[in-house]
């Protein structure tokens, strides 16, 4: 369901890194394909001191870099939108003038925070002070929110001081990718899956998240971070709860995120033997050498790269099915997939032949593709009896789905912020829910003294997170 379109959109850090790779290129895409209101006028603000016309160049540098020549049309209405006023959020004073600039916004402001957290409560007191904080105004914030259960209630009061909870969107980048958003349609979209997912017919789930990347630049955040609340605590949980809720009623943002929430606060501690930790060492990636963690770091540290872990939903629905999780940096490839194991046929006819349980990979990128694996008989005058064989049903989505623009995820996403549609927004209930069971997972490590394992760049990550699988009977899908 949406609000009204807003009038204004305001973005902080608007020079920064995001703003250039993500936000700025989507905009001009949203632009040049005639989705933004007519009159929405954009304007950044930094602490750089730049003025319309040099905001406007690094905005055109920031498309023509990152966004195809094809989606580029009509770039100059996109750069006639765009205005900048300079603001230091440490100063005050500095608000009233990017008030003046802001002026009066008939259908609304839509303000997307792209800065560090430590300015988050800053700001908000200065957006509130100047009177931009008002009914009409709706507030998008990125990523860390907090890096525990109390830093992120602290930031979630800070901006519920300004804002109730329905002009509040905090942004998980995956929920707006096209092919997360996917994973609603083939579950509620179909009819046959829907029989079959649940404890009596499903294994185990495995959700990958792999990436080939290492620091890139980021060592303070990752050292405060790593990859438990880099990735689980966020995109790898958000995947989760897409996978495990219930239907909710309509596809609306209080029924879409009740049923997440609920699956969130079902998550059962773990238990000691239940994660794995690593770092990378010095590897081969893509056939190229690069140095460890620690090397880049240029120190020792017992920050993680990689985990594994073994989760549990308790409810009904997913009663003793684990669901097996693993994400780390300089992976082998860049890969996140899903992964649900249907269990064995209860009786086979064939004496002779193995028949191998079902299972169902729904690959999330870089590749979509849907493979549903299914038994088969292999041709042939087979005497004692029928030969069976697994055989992929594999469809590419971009193959099938061939002629349509695959959107940014931050293109959903901020059009969605400016028409006031909370559905893939995380909700505050969610976000505590997610960080309580990662702080236990916290608590957990300190009171077995778990340190991160060695593994070489390239490879799957430690042994141990195999071996975390293999007890189960269960191995990680590669
Ligand atoms: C971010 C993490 O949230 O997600 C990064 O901070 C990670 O460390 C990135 O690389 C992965 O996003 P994507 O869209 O490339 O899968």
């Amino acid at each position: 369901m949406t609000g009204t379109k807003a009038s204004k959109l305001l973005l902080f850090g608007a020079t920064g890194d995001l703003a250039q790779r993500m936000l700025l290129p989507s905009l001009s895409a949203l632009a040049a394909d005639g989705f933004l209101p007519e009159r929405l006028g954009i304007i950044g603000t930094a602490r750089s001191d730049l003025d319309d016309h040099a905001f406007r160049n690094l905005a055109r540098a920031a498309v023509e870099t990152h966004l195809p020549a094809n989606r580029r049309a009509s770039m100059a209405d996109f750069l006639n939108r765009l205005s900048y006023q300079p603001l230091d959020v440490t100063a005050p004073e500095g608000f009233d003038a990017l008030a003046e600039r802001v002026g009066e916004a008939p259908g609304g402001l839509s303000i997307f925070l792209s800065t560090a957290p430590s300015l988050f409560e800053q700001t908000i007191a200065g957006l509130a002070r100047v009177g931009l904080a008002g009914d009409g105004a709706r507030i998008s914030l990125e990523k860390p929110l907090g890096h525990d259960l109390a830093s992120s209630c602290t930031i979630n009061d800070a901006v519920a001081a300004a804002f109730p909870e329905e002009r509040i969107f905090r942004i998980d980048h995956y929920l707006g990718k096209e092919t997360v958003q996917n994973l609603i349609a083939l579950r509620f979209a179909n009819l046959m899956f829907e029989p079959l997912w649940n404890a009596r017919h499903i294994d185990h789930v495995q959700i990958t998240v792999a990436e080939t990347v290492g620091l890139e630049g980021r060592a303070d955040f990752y050292e405060n971070t790593g990859a438990l609340r880099d990735m689980v605590q966020n995109h790898m949980l958000q995947l989760l709860a897409l996978v495990a809720m219930e239907p909710p009623v309509s596809f609306d943002a209080g029924p879409v995120r009740d049923e997440k929430v609920k699956v969130l606060r079902a998550l059962r501690p773990l238990k000691a033997g239940e994660s794995v930790t690593g770092q990378y060492r010095g590897g081969a990636v893509g056939g190229a050498f690069v140095p460890g963690y620690d090397e880049e770091l240029g120190r020792d540290s017992e920050v993680e790269t990689f985990v594994a872990l073994k989760a549990h939903v308790d409810n009904w629905r997913w009663h003793g099915v684990p669901f097996y999780l693993r994400t780390g940096k300089r992976m082998p490839q860049r890969l996140t997939e899903i992964v649900v194991q249907f269990r064995c046929i209860p009786h086979s006819i064939f004496k002779q032949a193995r028949t191998h349980p079902n299972r169902l990979v729904i690959g999330i990128q870089p590749r979509e593709n849907i493979t549903l694996s299914l038994m088969a008989k292999v041709p042939g005058l087979d005497r004692r009896g029928m030969s069976l064989r697994q055989v992929p049903l594999d469809i590419a989505l971009a193959d099938a789905l061939s002629g349509r623009e695959r959107r940014i995820a931050y293109e959903r996403l901020l059009l969605d912020l400016i028409e006031g549609d909370q559905t893939l927004f995380v909700r505050r209930d969610e976000v505590e829910a997610q960080w309580r069971w990662i702080d236990a997972i916290r608590a957990l490590w300190q009171e077995e003294g778990l340190t991160p394992r060695p593994y070489s760049a390239g490879s799957w990550g430690p042994s141990a997170s195999i071996a975390l699988a293999e007890r189960d009977g269960v191995s990680w899908h590669e």
